[in-house]
């Protein structure tokens, strides 16, 4: 008999129309195990239909989001040497409608996300002046160029919310959307900011009425800070949340 160590491993299982039921599994593991390589195991040894997802294996992708003793994580880079004497319940990710076992409907978050327009909106393009023009001074390639070179200062400015990998964790960890099921949501929000931040873009007169002139843009979040203690990429949702109230009341 192996005298290799197990973790009791227990993972919520649900069929498509069906109630969730727990299933329990006593995993081999060494320090450098994952809660991401126990459900591999599992499908590979116990449960071949165990469903769920996964895709870069190194914190990149953020696919592989479950719920961990109640607590959202990445799977893919979280340790279970920590958790040798509780063993741990694999749960799909809160907020969001299972599909099967682990895998979770993501539709409505990513709804949510393109509603704030997630992506450069420059100013109009001042019409370019013909390459032969000798009146022009800036040929039109270089003032491209020009428009969009940033300094260090303005990069800093949104570099961090940029880290965003649309992991959902914070969305599964933000109490509001108990209750308030229409909440944009705290990766949205983030995501927005990120390019309201942006020298380049000028989409600000736009996504700011679709966050603060809707009582389900900013105004649900009291400032728990789950989300911000939840994100494995250091994106301070709250902060970008905050700022947004704040603007919105004239600070
Ligand atoms: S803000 Fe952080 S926790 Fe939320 S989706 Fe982006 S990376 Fe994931
Ligand atoms: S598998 Fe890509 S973030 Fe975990």
């Amino acid at each position: 008999m192996s005298d290799e160590p197990t973790l009791r491993v227990t993972v919520t299982r649900q069929e498509p129309g069906e109630a969730p039921r727990d299933e329990t599994f006593d995993v081999p593991y060494d320090d450098r195990t994952t809660v991401l390589d126990t459900l591999d195991w599992i499908k590979d040894h116990a449960a071949p239909a165990l469903t769920y997802r996964s895709s870069c294996r190194m914190g990149v992708c953020g696919s592989c989001g479950v719920m961990v003793n109640g607590r959202p994580v990445l799977g893919c880079e979280t340790s279970v040497a920590g958790y040798r004497t509780s063993g741990i319940t694999v749960a799909p990710m809160t907020h969001a409608t299972v599909q099967r076992d682990l895998a979770v409907d993501t539709d409505e978050f990513l709804a949510k996300l393109r509603g704030v327009n997630p992506w450069l909106l420059p100013a109009p393009a001042a019409p370019a002046a013909p390459e032969d023009d000798p009146a022009a001074t800036v040929p039109a390639t270089v003032d491209v160029l020009r428009v969009h070179a940033q300094t260090p200062g303005q990069v800093k400015a949104y570099q961090g919310l940029s880290q965003c990998i649309d992991c959902m964790l914070c969305y599964a960890a933000c109490p509001v959307l108990d209750d308030v099921a229409g909440f944009t949501g705290p990766a949205a929000i983030a995501t927005a900011r990120r390019w309201d931040l942006d020298s380049r873009d000028e989409g600000n007169e736009t996504r700011f009425p679709l966050l603060v002139e809707n009582e389900e843009g900013v105004w649900p979040c009291i400032q728990v800070g789950a989300c911000t203690r939840a994100c494995p990429k250091g994106v301070d949702p709250a902060r970008a949340i905050a700022d947004y109230q704040r603007e919105a009341m004239g600070g």
